[in-house]
């Protein structure tokens, strides 16, 4: 709607705030109310208490999908293929699934395991194939269990699964994903560093312990040594914490944020930093779009 000339001069008065807080108000509120009905449903329908799971809105999948493209340096059909792989594998959700009814949390987790950015975690290791991935945090081992069928799905690779928690990973104590996985019931950082990790070497480090940047920090330089320059890591924290940005910057390595939209749910939803080996893509070039040549004079 044009603004007719009362409303411009209403909005250069002192009166403006005034005048704008009942269309404010409106706005908040109806996000709010949105943010409330999203929050009753949910508390009727999930027995989740802690490591909440849910789907991305479309939108968001896609920018999922353009994410693990660009960290991995595999075309985006591709990456889209294996996000929709995951998506229907019936084998991997029944395994979840069963393992979760029957296990002793089962009255608080959702025994339906919605993928959101986890997808993520399969979907690089399909384009990677790397042949040994750590992941620091694995709690009921949703991750770990995507990972696994992603290795398992190309032929070769295995997964270092490490919790201090002797509770965890009930997902990955049995069954097939199990075949793939070492787990190690210790400290992340006595894991990262200890002989045996950097003999094998890290092609994949998924970061999940979820403690603060002093930590992940502490994480990043006992596994230095592992990683190799093509080495990709992922972070569950780069939404609150700094710490791998300013360590791939330090290192030289490109840095990539990927944000969660969640589907109709309340959860403001979390994301992965990606730390991967990205070029320098030089300075621009008028006139050409081609980025073998950067620099090139015109
Ligand atoms: C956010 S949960 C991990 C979620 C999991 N990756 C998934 O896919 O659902 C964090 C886990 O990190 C573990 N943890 C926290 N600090 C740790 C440490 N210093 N060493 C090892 N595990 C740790 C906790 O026991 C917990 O199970």
């Amino acid at each position: 709607m044009q603004p007719t000339s009362l409303t411009r001069r209403l909005a250069a008065s002192p009166l403006a705030p005034v005048a704008a807080f009942p269309l404010r108000f409106a706005t908040v509120a109806r996000h709010n109310a949105s943010v409330l009905r999203r929050s009753g449903s949910w508390l009727v329908r999930s027995r989740e208490n802690a490591c909440f799971t849910y789907d991305l809105t479309p939108v968001n999948r896609e920018h999922l999908a353009w994410f693990t493209a660009t960290i991995t340096g595999r075309p985006v059909g591709e990456l889209r293929g294996y996000l929709d792989e995951v998506e229907s594998d019936v084998a991997l959700r029944a395994h979840m699934r069963e393992v979760l009814a029957a296990g002793p949390r089962r009255r608080t987790c959702d025994h339906l395991v919605r993928y959101a950015r986890r997808a993520a975690a399969y979907a690089v290791v399909r384009a990677l194939r790397p042949e040994h991935v750590v992941e620091a945090g694995a709690h009921r081992g949703i991750t770990s269990c995507l990972i696994a069928a992603a290795l398992l799905r190309n032929g070769h690779g295995r997964l270092t699964a490490v919790d201090f928690d002797p509770q965890s990973g009930e997902l990955i104590q049995n069954g097939p994903y199990a075949t793939v996985i070492d787990r190690v019931v210790g400290d992340s950082v006595a894991a990262l560093g200890s002989a045996e990790v950097h003999e094998r070497g890290i092609d994949l480090l998924v970061l999940d312990t979820y403690v603060d940047g002093r930590h992940e920090t502490a994480e990043l330089t006992a596994a230095l040594p592992a990683l190799g320059e093509r080495a990709v890591v992922l972070s569950t924290t780069s939404h609150f914490l700094g710490s791998l940005a300013e360590w791939s910057e330090h290192h030289h390595r490109a840095f990539l944020h990927f944000r969660e939209d969640p589907a109709e749910h309340w959860h403001p939803g979390e994301g992965y930093g990606a730390s991967f080996p990205g070029a320098s893509p030089g300075p621009f070039t008028r006139g050409s779009t081609d980025a073998a040549t950067p620099g090139r004079p015109g």
